[in-house]
């Protein structure tokens, strides 16, 4: 392990150096004064004193030496469109998008709200932001209007871009009704939506003043320049909301040049992908991996990134390795349980000409050892696991295959702390775990480059949920359980919080509780995450009900089952849809109050809830279990 081990060890020791190293990855206007400026824990400057730009590093510098190298590569089977922008196309259209946004009076440090399907113009607004130093928020397309509200109340976006629609399984799924009823359920609307109309939903509605056409103002703009804005280091970059233990989720908020600095070098020392290739990341744009491995890190490469709308089987389980077999591509970014429904169908999909992968990498929720051993013999090529968070913006465990071919993979484990990771296993009263002994995952400050610099807004926030751990020694708590090895492999056990995992998104219970507690004929809700084989975890309701009689039959049960779905559907998104709703007579909680949730978990997934002496009602139990077996 020698090589790697030198690498990382420099990393923690000879921080200064070491990154110093790292930032010549990327195009500074004027160079850092402070390579890392920790005089105020556990915030960290990175790179103080220079001035850069993302966009100039991902896009301009690209399309000044190389205009006609492939950069963006669209694809989607929803709509049957496949398209490919050069650098100098690329430049062409983030630079319209961002005369449209100075049009709009859109300023450095304003927020502009991306609320998008996956479409070349969501990259191109994103571009766009940081081009100008104007901070992206973007919202994950399958969100519904609550949490597009909370959202927009949070960042007070001046502009929101959108499209009507988006596309999924073949089915318009509108989205700019969604997107109105946030705005009106808002406290701080935003003064103007920019539409992309795909000419998928013909009827839907425009508000007179506020709503503009993308397409005109496009035309508008013409062949307009715009200079990109020199920001410092440390000037926000963008915000990605992420759900916690409260209702409210967090805004992430992440900088400009450690970010740059990161990702740039995360693409050789972990991703292994360099000028010229082609990387494949099947994220969404709505997630920080999509932020990350779609738009960023790729670009920052030189490399084409594709983009793409649609799921991994549909028109057929074979689409995904027909695209590596037609664009040659070399990196490929998944999560777990993509893997785990591909892995259901006819391996003959997967008999393509995949000579051109190097290595296909997995993240967002454990990856068990079963379906990593299928997946990399399927292959053919390393499967690199690798564990990170939206917080951390790049991965925190990976195997560092770009600074040490010869890593040795583990099955089922995400591998070794990544350089700049200064990573503990903790005990709960603050002292260190030993091999093999679980414990709570921690990261010594200061934050290696790339990760959170603040909760937006709300500094204190940011001090008090991830550096409270421990009075002492201070530490960044990932909130997840972890175990560490003899030969330093980590394995992830899971969330210490009331955080779930649903398909590689993250999702929070209180969220989905507060969103069941609205609808008027429920009294009291716990949400649990229930283990599943394909997703990982779906989260299962517990529900009391006002009026007994709205439960009284089986039927009658399951009407209001589906009524609690809709509500969640229409608040949340169906991507936080209770997989089931339970109808239960009393929550079992302890006598100080606190909720079982361990319990209600273990009983929705047929294991023995075991022995609870704290429990305020010992028939609660019973009677949830009674619930499960009746519905
Ligand atoms: O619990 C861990 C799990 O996902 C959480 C972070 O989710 P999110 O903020 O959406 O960021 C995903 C970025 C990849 C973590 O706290 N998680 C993420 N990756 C892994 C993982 N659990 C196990 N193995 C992983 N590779």
């Amino acid at each position: 392990m020698g090589k790697y081990q030198d690498f990382y060890r420099r990393s923690i020791e000879d921080r200064d150096a070491f990154w110093a190293e790292q930032a010549q990855f990327i195009h500074w206007e004027k160079a850092p004064e402070v390579i890392c400026d920790y005089s105020n824990p556990p915030f960290v400057k990175w790179f103080k004193g220079g001035l850069t730009n993302l966009c100039y590093n991902a896009v301009d510098r690209h399309a000044a030496k190389r205009p006609d190298a492939p950069a963006l590569i669209y694809v989607s089977t929803e709509t049957g469109e496949e398209k490919t922008y050069s650098y100098g196309e690329l430049q062409r259209e983030v630079e319209r998008m961002a005369a449209i946004y100075r049009k709009l009076g859109v300023e450095k440090g304003d927020r502009v709200l991306i609320y998008m399907p996956m479409i070349p113009q969501a990259a191109f607004a994103m571009l766009a932001c940081v081009r100008l130093g104007a901070i992206h928020s973007v919202v994950f397309g399958g969100f519904a209007s609550a949490s597009l509200a909370t959202r927009i109340d949070d960042a007070k976006p001046k502009l929101v871009v959108t499209a009507e629609a988006g596309m999924r399984n073949g089915n318009v799924i509108p989205y700019k009704h969604l997107l109105d009823e946030a705005c009106r359920i808002s406290q701080s609307p935003p003064e103007k939506v920019l539409i992309v109309d795909r000419g998928l939903d013909p009827n839907f509605a425009r508000v007179e003043g506020r709503d503009l056409d993308y397409a005109t103002l496009r035309e508008e703009v013409g062949e307009a320049r715009v200079p990109v804005e020199w920001v410092d280091a440390t000037h926000p970059s963008y915000i990605l909301y992420t759900s916690g233990t409260t209702g409210k989720p967090k805004g992430v908020q992440r900088d400009t040049g450690g970010y740059a600095v990161a990702l740039a070098s995360s693409m050789k020392y972990i991703f292994c992908g360099g000028e010229g290739e082609t990387m494949f990341c099947t994220s969404d744009i709505g997630w920080v991996v999509g932020h990350g491995y779609i738009i960023y890190g790729p670009l920052l490469a030189g490399m084409a990134t594709v983009m793409y709308e649609g799921t991994p089987l549909r028109p057929d389980p074979g689409i995904w390795w027909r695209l590596v077999e037609k664009y040659r591509i070399n990196v490929m970014f998944s999560a777990p349980t993509a893997v785990r429904v591909l892995k259901k169908q006819d391996p003959s999909y997967m008999k393509r000409d995949l000579s051109s992968l190097k290595h296909f990498f997995l993240a967002g929720e454990p990856l068990d050892e079963t379906t990593h051993r299928w997946i990399h013999e399927a292959l053919g090529v390393p499967v690199i696991d690798n564990y990170w968070q939206t917080e951390s913006g790049w991965p925190i465990l990976a195997l560092c295959r770009g600074v040490q071919e010869d890593l040795p993979i583990k099955y089922g484990s995400p591998g070794l702390p990544v350089y700049g990771y200064d990573l503990h296993v903790y005990r709960e009263d603050g002292t260190e775990c030993g091999p093999n002994e679980k414990g709570i995952v921690g990261v010594v400050p200061p934050l290696p480059p790339g990760c959170l610099s603040t909760v937006w807004g709300q500094d204190d926030r940011f001090v008090s949920t991830y550096f409270s751990l421990f009075r002492e020694p201070l530490v960044y708590s990932t909130a997840d359980w972890g175990i560490r090895d003899e030969n330093g492999y980590l394995t992830i056990l899971g969330r210490v919080d009331d955080v779930i995992n649903v398909a590689g998104h993250r999702l929070g219970t209180r969220e989905i509780e507060e969103a069941i507690q609205s609808n008027p004929a429920i009294a009291e809700v716990a949400v649990v995450g229930v283990r599943d084989e394909v997703k990982g975890q779906v989260p299962v309701a517990f529900a009391v009900v006002k009026d007994p009689s709205r439960i009284a039959t089986r039927e009658a049960r399951r009407a209001l089952e589906e009524e609690v779905k809709k509500t969640v559907d229409e608040l949340l998104g169906a991507i936080a849809r209770p997989h089931r709703v339970y109808f239960v007579q009393g929550l079992p909680k302890t006598r100080s109050g606190k909720m079982l949730r361990r319990s209600l978990q273990a009983l929705a997934e047929g294991r023995d809830p075991g022995d609870l002496p704290t429990i305020e009602d010992p028939a609660a139990l019973e009677m949830v279990a009674e619930a499960i077996r009746e519905s």
